[in-house]
């Protein structure tokens, strides 16, 4: 038995889709727990893409359960398309969703898309799907939530409590359009008995099937620096990232996780506004834009492309307790000349000491950087780490050294196959279920 939590450790799409489902065979449960449809995450196999958005990527594996855990928020539309996408994938009796996810409404988007367009060149680059209005109101206890559901009576009050409200908000604040509370009640409870056949309690769920000695892999979404106390704050989403939150978004407590696993790229990547110290905006960056295919899984908007960011990465082994790291993407960096490691930041002519807590600060450093000699060959073909260019092998040594932290697997491809586990990791053997 063991219990595991992935996590990005970047500004997302590090790659976690492809390592969840690489890693599915190995655990009886695969759980999400915190985002929403904000999120997307890409499984190939076999050459068939699928892009998961809500439901955790371990859904493709027929004879696996998933659970969407309480830290989600569902847009029930966006929900109910991704299980019409997965309509072959048999999903009743092994999709359990959390009795206590919030409901994303129409007013988030409106308040997100109206406070977006007021916070004008210093919008957040949000990907517009009211994650941030929606987390606010549960913070702020106006939530509504899955359960509410299932008592209409109770529903219908709650929405039009809150409609009410957020009315005064667009139309006295923003100058935007109201809505109606009884289109939204009516189209909510037009897909609510689709939706609530898949509701359950998901902690009672999990926390029975871990007492029956069955695995857990937690699926985080988003990345580290994307956390809304961990990360680049403003520009971060607004859920717990980290590995702490791959708990609060499950009721599986600390005590049950037996690792931690972190993904990085071989590079750094950025979706939206924000500081990104190593951000290239020349030949090489387009280069890697491109053989990357860095193009948002969710809103298609290009990535921020840069060199690796050893500053990122070890802050985020550090805030997560990450036990190993996955390398993803390693071939993207095939034919590149020379190649770039950022080891620290300099601010104000010294070196600072630790991750910088204002964004102010982020945006001022001039990263210090290490020269890497690259690689010819296409690394795409390489099953074994000793078959690897001994470039790409110092490379991945010196990534590893500068973040303090074991990488145990090497991925070289978006295919399940295209994947290089280092044998002699001591972590992988102790994390993976047997
Ligand atoms: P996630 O959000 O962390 O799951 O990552 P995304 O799916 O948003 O973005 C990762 C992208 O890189 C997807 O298009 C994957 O298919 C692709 N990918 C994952 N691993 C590799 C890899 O090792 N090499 C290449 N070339 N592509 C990869
Ligand atoms: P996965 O799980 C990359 C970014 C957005 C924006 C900020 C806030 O696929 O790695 P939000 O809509 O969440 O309020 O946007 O966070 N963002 C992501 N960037 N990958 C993601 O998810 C992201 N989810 C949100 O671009 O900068
Ligand atoms: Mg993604």
């Amino acid at each position: 038995m063991s219990n595991v939590v992935i996590v990005g450790t970047q500004w997302g799409d590090e790659g976690k889709g492809k390592i969840v489902d690489l890693f599915t065979e190995k655990f009886d449960v695969i759980a999400r727990a915190q985002g929403g449809h904000n999120a997307g995450h890409t499984v190939m196999i076999d050459g068939l893409q699928y892009i998961l958005h809500l439901i955790p990527s371990g859904i493709l594996h027929r004879e696996k359960s998933c659970v969407v855990g309480n830290g989600v928020i569902i847009d029930p539309f966006a929900l109910l398309e991704e299980l019409r996408m997965l309509k072959d994938f048999d999903l009743r009796g092994r999709l359990h969703i959390s009795n206590r996810c919030h409901l994303i409404m129409p007013y988030h988007t409106a308040v997100e898309s109206a406070e977006e367009a007021r916070l004008a060149d210093k919008k957040i680059g949000t990907t517009s799907r009211g994650i941030g209005p929606c987390y606010e109101d549960k913070i702020g206890r106006r939530g509504i939530r899955l359960a509410d559901l299932e008592i209409p009576e109770i529903f219908r009050e709650k929405v039009a409590a809150n409609v009410q409200f957020k009315n005064q908000v667009l139309a006295g604040v923003y100058g935007a359009e109201t809505l109606d509370a009884e289109e939204i009640y009516d189209s909510y409870m037009a897909v609510a008995d689709e939706i609530l056949s898949y509701v359950t309690d998901t902690a009672e769920y999990l926390n029975a099937a871990i007492s029956e000695g069955k695995s857990v892999l937690i699926e985080g979404a988003q990345g580290t620096l994307l956390d809304v106390d961990h990360g680049t704050y403003p520009f971060v989403t607004s859920s717990n990232a980290t590995s702490g939150g791959g708990c609060t978004g499950t009721g599986v407590g600390p005590g049950k996780i037996d690792g931690v696993v972190g993904i990085s790229k071989a590079y750094t990547t950025r979706v939206g506004g924000g500081p990104f110290p190593t951000e290239l905006d020349d030949r090489i960056g387009r280069y890697v834009q491109e053989k990357g295919a860095e193009f948002g899984a969710s809103t298609g908007r290009p990535r921020r492309c840069g060199w690796f960011d050893a500053n990122v990465v070890r802050y985020s082994c550090m805030v997560n307790a990450v036990d190993t790291l996955v390398i993803t993407k390693l071939d993207v960096l095939d034919g590149v000349e020379e190649l770039k490691i950022c080891t620290g930041y300099s601010y104000r002519g010294e070196q600072l000491q630790f991750f910088p807590t204002g964004i102010e600060t982020l945006e001022a450093v001039e990263p210090i950087f290490e020269s890497h000699p690259g690689w010819e060959s296409d690394t795409s073909g390489v099953r074994d780490y000793d078959e690897l260019p001994e470039n790409a092998r110092k490379y991945l040594n010196r990534l590893s050294e500068s973040v303090n932290t074991d990488v145990s697997v090497i991925s070289v491809g978006p295919d399940r196959q295209e994947t290089v586990v280092v044998e002699n990791s001591p972590y992988l053997a102790r994390l993976l279920p047997a």
